[in-house]
């Protein structure tokens, strides 16, 4: 039997990095999942592989984060097809660096819809559910960011540190509900984000000599700590950040 055996797992941007991975080690774990993007072709050919070697454990949805209507549908449809949602993996997210004189209203805006925005609509869509359900996980992925100073992406760091005061007080609120909610922060973890971030190899061997373990975070090392979370061998652990970054933060 698996770690997440008859559950069923919704979980953002699982078109690529770690979002991908986390879909595949639930349905590995015997969970049905819901994988959805905003890039539909990816996210299909992410649920295309988990089917092939786990049949009938995964759809791939059309979905972005910050459209409430698109919540509702992929919420519904998913339903729909695996029934009611335990968990909620709120992974979805974009970077954005610019330093304070660069950054535009609207350049704030969209950070802090697709990063924070998203997963409060995301909690208030599925939470309905998990009531349903009895019980539920939820997990949202937030940053080192909004931990340690990290200059030069602000928007991103502010919207992370939303989501980090958005665990503790929706986990407050739905505890006595038997729904959990912790936030994940990964440190530098090699993903299509950070090679589109640190596009020299200078510049990936500068993130790396500050990580006391001397390598990158892999999205795997993410999606352990994730299932974690996400399965019932975490059930009294709620309202908690969970730092995920090889050792930076204590230096
Ligand atoms: N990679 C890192 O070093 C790192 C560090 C800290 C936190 N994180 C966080 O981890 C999460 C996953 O990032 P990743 O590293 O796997 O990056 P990634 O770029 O590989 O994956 C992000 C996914 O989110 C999707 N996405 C973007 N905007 C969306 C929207 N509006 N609606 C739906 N999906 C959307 C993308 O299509 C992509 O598939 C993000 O929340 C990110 O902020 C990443």
């Amino acid at each position: 039997m698996g770690r997440l055996t008859g559950k069923v797992a919704l979980i953002t941007g699982a078109g690529n990095g770690q979002g991908s991975s986390e879909a595949y080690l639930f349905a590995k774990e015997g969970a049905k999942v819901i994988a959805t993007d905003i890039q539909f072709d990816n996210v299909s050919d992410v649920v295309e592989r988990i089917n092939n070697e786990f049949p009938g454990s995964a759809i791939a949805l059309k979905h972005d984060v910050s459209s409430e209507e698109d919540w509702k549908k992929v919420a519904e449809e998913g339903v729909n097809k695996f029934g009611l949602i335990n968990v909620l993996i709120n992974n979805a997210g974009i970077l954005s660096m610019q330093s304070f004189t660069d950054v535009t209203y609207d350049i704030w805006k969209r950070a802090l819809d697709i990063n924070a925005w998203s997963q409060f609509a995301g909690i208030k869509t599925v939470v309905p559910y998990m009531k349903k359900a009895g019980s539920g996980s939820i997990v949202n992925i937030g940053s080192l960011a909004s931990i340690i100073a990290a200059g030069g992406f602000n928007p991103y760091t502010a919207s992370k540190g939303a989501i980090e005061a958005l665990t503790r007080a929706a986990a407050l609120e739905l505890g006595p509900d038997n729904i959990r909610v912790n936030s994940v922060h990964p440190g530098g973890i090699d993903t299509q984000m950070t090679r589109d971030t640190f596009t020299t190899e200078e510049a990936r061997q500068a993130v790396t000599n500050m990580v006391p373990l001397k390598r990158l975070g892999q999205p795997e090392d993410v999606a352990n700590l994730v299932l974690f979370l996400a399965s019932d061998d975490s059930s009294y652990i709620t309202g908690t950040e969970q730092i995920i970054d090889g050792g930076v933060w204590i230096q």
